[in-house]
């Protein structure tokens, strides 16, 4: 069965998307199979893997009964669009709205070795869905004042999800995203997040660049846009491995730095 990460934080532009959108790749470099699930009406994900906006049946689809998750994966990648707002509507009324993706991703999870799913910017129903079709949950933070804060409320409600419907949902940490440590406030954030949570920060922190908007543009991942800046990605996926006892693919990754450097 796949190992299914949710990466998630109650603020936007925290860097889920770009995160999930990397670390897909990174884990596929490292010759794993990566399903990759779109959670944001937003679509920013499906975008940023240049997915054919007409793709269908999406999430949307699959959440509500309508398509099978075989139907609804479009490339190794189960889109969204804003569809899924209306979905999540209609979703709230029903029983067992909190299980659907955990079941509707059941059929598919022999397929794959990781499921990443981007979560969009609040712990609604949505987010809750991936916390409940997940084994392990990935806090996105800013490196900004307050960074902490945001740690904190996602951790509540990753204690939740665990205290009724997932309560075998592990933690597997934060990542400080859009990080210059140059700066005083970036500085600080990470020393905050450390005292907090300590390994559980996965290092290094991910480099403020406008690259990131740029390949996003282009539907292009960091690793292929700026291989400089990508190491950031590949040495946490390289972590994550790690955590996860893939052990050949952190070592793929390894080998991956190490012909870049
Ligand atoms: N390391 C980075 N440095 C600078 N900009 C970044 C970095 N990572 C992401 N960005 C940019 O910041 C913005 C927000 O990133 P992203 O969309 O990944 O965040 P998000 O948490 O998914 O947002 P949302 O909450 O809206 O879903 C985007 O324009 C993205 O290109
Ligand atoms: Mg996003």
């Amino acid at each position: 069965m796949a190992k299914t990460i949710a990466v998630l934080s109650q603020k936007g532009g925290t860097g889920k998307t770009t995160t999930v959108r990397t670390l897909t790749d990174a884990f596929r470099r490292a010759k794993l199979k990566v399903l990759a699930v779109d959670l944001d009406p937003q679509g920013n994900l499906s975008d940023y893997f240049d997915t054919d906006p007409e793709a269908s049946p999406t999430i949307a689809e699959l959440l509500l009964g309508r398509a099978t998750a075989a139907e609804a994966i479009h490339g190794d990648l189960i889109p969204a669009n804003l569809g899924l707002a209306e979905a999540e509507l209609v979703l709230g009324g029903k029983l067992g709205r909190e299980l659907t993706l955990r079941k509707a991703l059941k059929d598919v999870g022999d397929e794959y070795d990781i499921v990443m799913i981007d979560c969009p910017p609040a712990l609604g129903l949505l987010t809750v869905n991936a916390l409940v079709a997940a084994d392990h949950a990935l806090i996105s933070a800013e490196a900004q004042y307050f960074a902490m804060q945001g740690v904190e409320q996602a951790l509540e409600v990753i204690e939740l999800a665990r205290d009724g419907l997932n309560p075998d949902l592990a933690w597997l940490g934060v990542i400080l995203n859009i990080a210059d440590l140059r700066t005083v406030h970036s500085r600080e954030a990470r020393a905050a997040l450390l005292e907090h949570v300590g390994d559980r920060l996965i290092e290094p922190v991910i480099r403020s660049s406008i690259a990131y908007a740029e390949s996003a543009e282009r539907g292009l991942s960091i690793i292929d846009y700026r291989p400089d800046l990508g190491s950031d990605y590949l040495e946490i996926a390289g972590e994550i491995l790690k955590r996860l006892e893939f052990n050949k693919g952190a070592k793929r990754i390894a080998k991956l730095l190490a012909a870049n450097s």
